[in-house]
C-alpha cells in the first residue's frame, strides 16, 4: 500500500461510458471535476467511482485543477498529519477559488474519504471554503450532495451506507470505466469494505466502518463490464479482502478463494490479484486458488506489521509469528515460485531492540520482493494511542532505516534471480522510450520491452535481460510462457 499518492482521477470518463443514457441536468453540461487521490487503492477507485457518478449531472474529469468547477480531495488518515495536510491543501484551494470567482466562475470544494469521515463538521468549520464533506460511503449520492451545496447548504454527511453504495455500484448506468491506475487493460475492483479486526494502531475500522462484503453476483457482473471494455488483470480491493464472504446464486456465503474460481472463468479475464489480505483469514481455499488457478497471480501482500510476538499481541493481530511461518510455507508449497509483499511498522509503544531484532529474523527466513514500512505514528480514539512506552524518534528513524536497507537487499536479489528467465507479460502502455512500452511481470514489477505499441493488452511471452531497483528489462520470445509454474496463456 502506498504511503501518500497524489493523482487526478483524471482519464476522462466521457459521457456515453459510464452515464449511457442520461442526460446532463439542464444548465449544468460542460462542468469539469478535479479529484486529488491520498492514500490507498480503495480511494483510487471512489475517486474513479465519484467522477463516474457526476457524468448524469453533466460533470466530466479534468486533470486541471485550475479548470475545475468542483474539486474534490480524497483523503486519507492512515499516518500522521493527514488532516493538516488536507488543511494546508484547503489554504491553497481558497486562493484559487477567489482567483477564479474574479473571472466570474464558481468553484465548488469538496473533502471526501478518511479524513473527512474522521473529522466531519469540523472540517466546514475550521475552512469555510469547503462546500461539502462527505464520507466514504456517501458519494454514490454525489450529484444530490453537489445540488444541495450548490444552493447554498453547507453540506457534511458521514452516515454508513455501505449496501446502498454497492448497490449503486453495480447498476450499469454507473459501471466503471476501464481507468485503474494501472492503465485500460488492468483495473481495480471493490469486492469488500470496511474492518471488523481492530488492530491497536489503526484508525480503517473507524473511517470505513464494519466489514461488509458485496454479492457474487454484483462482482462478476462488474468484472464482465471490464472485461468486455478489454480489461484483462483485475485486482480486487478491500481492507480486508480476504475475510470477503459475499452471498452467492446459490443463496450460501462463498468465500475469496470460490470467487477467484468463479472470476477465472470471466472470458477475457487473464490475471486476478488481490489486497489487502490479513494472514488470519487465509483460509484453506484461498491457498489451493493459488496452487490451482494460472489465472491467480504468484504475488501475494500479506502484511504482518511486526516479528515480534509481544508486539503482535499488543498490535491485536491475533496471531504469533509462527503462524506467519507456517502459512507462508502452506502457500509456498502449492505455488513455489510466489512472491511475497508485505507492511511494517516500527516504534510501536513499547517495542524493544529484541523485538525489532525478532522483525528483522522474521524478514530474513520469510524472503520479500517488497515491503512498505512506516514509522508507527498515534492515530486518534485508537487504542494504540494511549499506550505508554513510546519509542523515541531517533530509534524509531534508525529502527526504520536498518529495515529498508534489508528489504532493499532483498528486492534485489530477487529481481536479480529473474534476470535470464523467461516469463509472460501483460502489456499495459507506452514505454519511457519511443519503441518501447511497458507492461507487468506476474510478480507485479513494471517490465521495459523493446516492442511495438499494438501489443498494448496482449499478454506477451519474454525473456528477462536486465534490471534496474524497481523495474525490469526485457526482449520477446517466442512461444508460450517461459518456465512459470502455470503458463499464462499467450497471444503471439
Ligand atoms: N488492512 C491492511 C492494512 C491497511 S493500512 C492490513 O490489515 O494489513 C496499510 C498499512 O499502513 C498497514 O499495513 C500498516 O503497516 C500501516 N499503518 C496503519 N496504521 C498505522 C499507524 N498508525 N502508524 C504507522 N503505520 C500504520
Ligand atoms: Fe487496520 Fe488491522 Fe483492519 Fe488492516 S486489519 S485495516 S491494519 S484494523
Ligand atoms: Fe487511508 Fe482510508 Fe485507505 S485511511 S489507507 S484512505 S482506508
Amino acid at each position: 500500500m502506498s504511503d501518500e499518492i497524489s493523482i487526478a482521477a483524471g482519464n476522462a470518463t466521457a459521457p456515453g461510458q459510464a452515464g449511457e443514457g442520461v442526460s446532463p441536468a439542464p444548465g449544468a453540461a460542460g462542468r469539469k471535476v478535479f479529484v486529488k487521490t491520498y492514500g490507498c487503492q480503495m480511494n483510487v477507485y471512489d475517486s474513479e467511482r465519484m467522477t463516474d457518478a457526476l457524468v448524469p449531472q453533466g460533470f466530466s474529469a479534468t486533470d486541471s485543477v485550475e479548470d475545475a468547477d468542483l474539486i474534490i480531495l480524497n483523503t486519507c488518515h492512515i499516518r500522521e498529519k493527514a488532516a493538516e495536510k488536507v488543511y494546508s491543501e484547503l489554504g491553497r484551494l481558497r486562493k484559487l477559488k477567489a482567483a477564479r470567482a474574479e473571472s466570474g466562475k464558481q468553484t465548488m470544494i469538496g473533502v471526501a474519504g478518511c479524513v473527512a469521515q474522521a473529522e466531519g463538521e469540523e472540517i466546514a468549520r475550521r475552512a469555510p471554503v469547503v462546500d461539502l464533506v462527505f464520507g466514504p460511503q456517501t458519494y454514490h449520492r454525489l450529484p444530490e450532495l453537489v445540488t444541495r451545496a450548490r444552493a447554498g447548504e453547507s453540506v457534511v454527511e458521514t452516515e454508513f451506507e455501505i449496501e446502498a453504495k454497492f448497490r449503486h455500484l453495480s447498476t450499469p448506468s454507473s459501471a466503471p470505466a476501464p481507468t485503474g491506475r494501472r492503465g485500460p487493460v488492468s483495473a481495480f475492483l471493490t469486492v469488500q469494505e470496511g474492518c471488523d479486526k481492530f488492530c491497536t494502531f489503526c484508525v480503517v475500522p473507524y473511517t470505513r466502518g464494519a466489514e461488509v462484503s458485496r454479492d457474487v453476483d454484483q462482482i462478476v457482473a462488474e468484472a464482465e463490464r471490464l472485461a468486455a471494455r478489454g480489461v484483462r488483470e483485475v485486482t480486487l480491493l478491500g481492507q480486508n479482502v480476504n475475510a470477503w464472504h459475499g452471498e452467492g446464486p446459490d443463496g450460501r456465503a462463498w468465500g475469496l478463494g470460490e470467487l477467484l474460481h468463479r472470476l477465472a472463468g470471466v472470458e477475457g479475464l487473464d490475471r486476478l490479484r488481490y489486497t489487502t489480505s490479513h494472514p488470519r483469514d487465509m483460509d484453506d481455499a484461498l491457498i489451493a486458488a493459488h496452487r490451482d488457478l494460472p489465472e491467480v497471480m504468484p504475488y501475494l501482500h500479506l502484511p504482518v506489521q511486526s516479528g515480534s510476538d509481544r508486539i503482535l499481541k499488543a498490535m491485536n493481530r491475533r496471531h504469533t509469528r509462527d503462524d506467519y511461518f507456517r502459512l507462508i510455507d502452506r502457500i509456498r508449497e502449492g505455488r513455489p515460485d510466489l512472491a511475497l509483499s508485505c507492511d511494517f511498522i516500527v516504534g510501536f509503544p513499547g517495542e524493544t531492540d529484541a523485538d525489532f531484532r525478532d522483525t528483522m529474523d522474521l524478514i530474513e527466513r520469510v524472503g520479500f520482493a517488497s515491503a512498505f514500512s512506516f514509522k508507527y505514528s498515534p492515530r486518534p480514539g485508537t487504542p494504540g494511542a494511549t499506550m505508554d512506552a513510546h519509542v523515541p524518534e531517533a530509534v524509531m528513524n534508525e529502527r526504520l532505516q536498518e529495515l529498508q536497507a534489508l528489504v532493499a537487499q532483498q528486492q534485489k536479489a530477487f529481481n536479480e534471480s529473474l534476470v535470464g528467465t523467461s516469463c509472460d507479460v501483460l502489456v499495459e502502455k507506452r514505454g519511457r522510450n519511443p519503441g518501447q512500452v511497458t507492461g507487468r511481470s506476474p510478480w507485479l514489477q513494471p517490465v521495459q520491452i523493446d516492442a511495438d505499441e499494438s501489443l498494448i493488452g496482449e499478454i506477451v511471452a519474454v525473456e528477462i535481460t536486465g534490471r534496474e531497483a524497481n523495474s525490469l528489462f526485457a526482449r520477446r520470445v517466442a512461444g508460450q510462457d517461459g518456465g512459470q509454474a502455470h503458463p499464462q496463456r499467450v497471444r503471439a
